[in-house]
């Protein structure tokens, strides 16, 4: 099954996903058949390119409003006839028409233990709180931003003296090991989305 991972960034979950595809169980039977950046100078790209991945940009620049820009975005994805659509650190809020185009066949991974602290400077968040653990959310996306149901979570303590980058760092060595455990379930067909539920093999999660 094809996979179309959309970044604007770094791309270390994209990484992640190529290491992983790889070794061992791979990706199920799934294999990353595209990586579409907002970004022309996304290192993301050049990560895709060293793996002899397809790359496409889709930058905003050149549509007049989200909703053509996600009408063109849709149209790149869909050369590809993807099983799975993988936001990795895909920094762009999507219309909900895009959305529902995809509805259960779309991920998203977001550094905190959701529902909390949806949206940005999750690490910050947590330190401000003083909360005692931190980690990782992989889940569906809906047209709730970050509120889509959670299908896994990783998560770590946090250490008294922790600044918000040490934070970061850790909790994206979290990320590159859950997402690629996620997007090889769902490839195995092991995920499916039902109304506002995440299911794993037929069981609420
Ligand atoms: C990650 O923290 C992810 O949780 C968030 O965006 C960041 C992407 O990092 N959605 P990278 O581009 O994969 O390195």
């Amino acid at each position: 099954g094809n996979i179309v991972v959309l970044v604007s960034g770094n791309g270390s979950n994209l990484q992640a996903l190529i290491d992983a595809a790889t070794t061992g169980e791979g990706l199920g039977n799934g294999r990353i058949a595209a990586v579409i950046s907002s970004q022309a100078d996304a290192f993301a790209l050049e990560r895709a390119r060293q793996a002899d991945i397809t790359t496409q940009v889709v930058e905003h620049k050149q549509h007049t409003d989200r909703r053509q820009y996600d009408q063109a975005l849709k149209h790149a994805i869909d050369e590809y006839q993807p099983d799975l659509i993988v936001l990795a650190g895909f920094m762009r809020i999507l219309t909900p028409e895009f959305v529902m185009h995809y509805m259960g066949r779309l991920l998203n991974i977001h550094p905190s233990l959701l529902p909390k602290y949806p949206g940005l400077n999750t690490h910050q968040q947590v330190l401000d709180a003083g909360d005692d653990t931190h980690g990782c959310s992989v889940h569906f996306v809906t047209e709730t931003l970050d509120g889509g149901p959670v299908i896994a979570q990783a998560s770590l303590p946090v250490e008294h003296d922790d600044d918000p980058e040490q934070l970061k760092q850790r909790v994206h060595t979290l990320e590159h090991l859950l997402y690629p455990i996620v997007v090889r379930w769902f490839m195995l067909g092991r995920l499916q989305m039902e109304g506002n539920q995440a299911l794993f093999d037929g069981i609420e999660l």
